[in-house]
Formats: structure tokens, C-alpha cells, sequence
């Protein structure tokens, strides 16, 4: 798939600048993704690792809104309501030493096989019970999977919208932009990163920079308002 086009991050940036007239970047990430397509309901998109990425973000409309979009009474102020905490990584990844090793170790390593089947066996769409394998024979504790959602066994997905990209910029060789939309960070990518500090896949990304925003809900009438 292309990089996006330079006429349209102009066209991006045009429809910015009808509801914000100052408006200026302040921070950009050039950004990909590989093989877009819906898999099971879900976007999903292939990463620079080579495996299909988006199929344990939430499926139905309602567990989107439920994961991502901040609801009266969180206790926000009103015009946060319908609008989302987003977290960026741009995290560059270690593909020669990915590439070293063979594909059933990195299956270990990620939890899933690159077409998104469980190392027990299940399909992409259903869940694993990682209760029947409680040592981790065959997917290992570490595994990214396992760790990044321990509920998966119960079907919950973890309370964060999963969006990346592969990096589009020449300079970050192969980067992958990570992107994620929560309705608390507290409850989402904060409780998510923690558990993955023991992670097999750290050995092979370096985070290079990001950082948080809060999305608002797009409401041109109060997003002028409070740009004035
Ligand atoms: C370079 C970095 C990363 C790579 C290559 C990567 C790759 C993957 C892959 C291949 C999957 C399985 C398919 C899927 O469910 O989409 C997955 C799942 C997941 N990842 Fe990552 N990921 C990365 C970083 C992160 C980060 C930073 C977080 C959050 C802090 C995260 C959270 C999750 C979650 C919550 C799941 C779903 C687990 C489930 O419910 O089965 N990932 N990731």
C-alpha cells in the first residue's frame, strides 16, 4: 500500500483549518498500512512483523463505544463526553533479529500465527483458553497475547481500540506507529503497557517517541468555540 499522498494530508489538513482557522501541526507521523482489510467485523491491517493486527480490538459498535469513548458520569467535563483519549508510540522494530528466527518461535513470541490462528489451534475469530494451558506450553506467559489480555479467556476484549501504522518515514527504518483510543487511560493503555513490561516481544522494539491527546468528538459548534 501507497504512503499517504501529500495531497492528502493538504485535504486533512484543509477540512482542520475550516473549524480551526489557526490551526498549525504541531507534531506529524508519516504512516501506512499494509494489507487494510476487515477481518471478522474488525479493520485489520498487516504489521511490519508480518503478523494480521487488529482482531482482538472489540467487534461490535456497542464494545467500541464501551472501550473508547468517554461516557456521561466518568466523571469528565461535558464537552470531553463522546471524545477519546489517544495514545501514540512510534516504536521501531528489531526486523533483522525478528527475521533470525524461525517463524514457530516467533508465533511464541507474538501468542497467534501471523494469520491471527491461536497457537492451540482455534480460529482467528474465536478465543483462546489459556486456563487449560496454565504453564504456558503452548503459548507462553510472555507471549504478547497472553499478557497484553489476560481475560482473553473469558471473551472480554482489553478496554482500548486498537489503530496502527506502519511508519511511513524513510528515517524510522521500520517503525511501526501504534495507536490507541480509550475511554480511560487509567483502564486502557496504562494497565495494558504495565503488564506487558515482562513481555518476550520487547527484545525487539525501542520506542522513539508519542505521546497522549484527548480526541474530541466531532462537534464543529463547541470545537470553534474553544479554539477562540
Ligand atoms: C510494535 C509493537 C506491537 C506489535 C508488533 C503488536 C502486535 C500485536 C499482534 C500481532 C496482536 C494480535 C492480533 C490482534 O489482536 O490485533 C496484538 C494484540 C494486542 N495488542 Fe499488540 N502489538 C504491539 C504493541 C502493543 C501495545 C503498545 C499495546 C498496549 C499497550 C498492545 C496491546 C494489544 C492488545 C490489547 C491486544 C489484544 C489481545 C487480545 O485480546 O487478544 N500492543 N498485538
Amino acid at each position: 500500500m501507497a504512503a499517504p499522498t501529500a495531497a492528502k494530508v493538504e485535504a486533512g489538513e484543509r477540512a482542520l483549518r475550516a473549524v480551526v482557522p489557526d490551526w498549525a501541526p504541531r507534531w506529524r507521523a508519516l504512516m501506512r498500512r499494509d494489507d487494510n482489510h476487515m477481518a471478522y467485523g474488525r479493520p485489520a491491517s498487516r504489521n511490519g512483523l508480518g503478523y494480521t493486527e487488529g482482531l482482538g480490538n472489540p467487534g461490535t459498535s456497542a464494545q467500541l463505544a464501551d472501550a473508547a469513548l468517554v461516557a456521561p458520569g466518568d466523571g469528565e467535563p461535558g464537552w470531553a463526553v463522546g471524545g477519546s483519549y489517544q495514545v501514540v508510540r512510534r516504536i521501531r522494530l528489531a526486523i533483522e533479529r525478528w527475521k533470525d528466527h524461525r517463524q514457530t518461535d516467533r508465533d511464541r513470541i507474538i501468542g497467534r500465527r501471523p494469520d491471527g490462528t491461536w497457537l492451540d489451534g482455534r480460529s482467528a475469530d474465536a478465543r483462546p483458553d489459556f486456563t487449560a494451558d496454565p504453564l504456558g506450553r503452548t503459548t507462553p506467559l510472555d507471549a504478547h497475547v497472553r499478557l497484553a489480555n489476560p481475560a482473553a479467556q473469558h471473551g472480554t476484549p482489553a478496554p482500548l481500540v486498537r489503530r496502527s501504522y506502519s511508519s511511513a518515514a524513510p528515517s524510522d527504518g521500520h517503525g511501526l506507529v501504534f495507536i490507541c483510543y480509550q475511554r480511560s487511560l487509567a483502564n486502557g493503555f496504562t494497565a495494558v503497557q504495565h503488564r506487558l513490561a515482562g513481555e518476550a516481544l520487547a527484545d525487539y522494539l525501542l520506542t522513539t517517541g508519542g505521546g497522549y491527546w484527548f480526541t474530541p468528538r466531532p462537534d464543529p459548534s463547541w470545537l470553534g468555540q474553544l479554539f477562540a
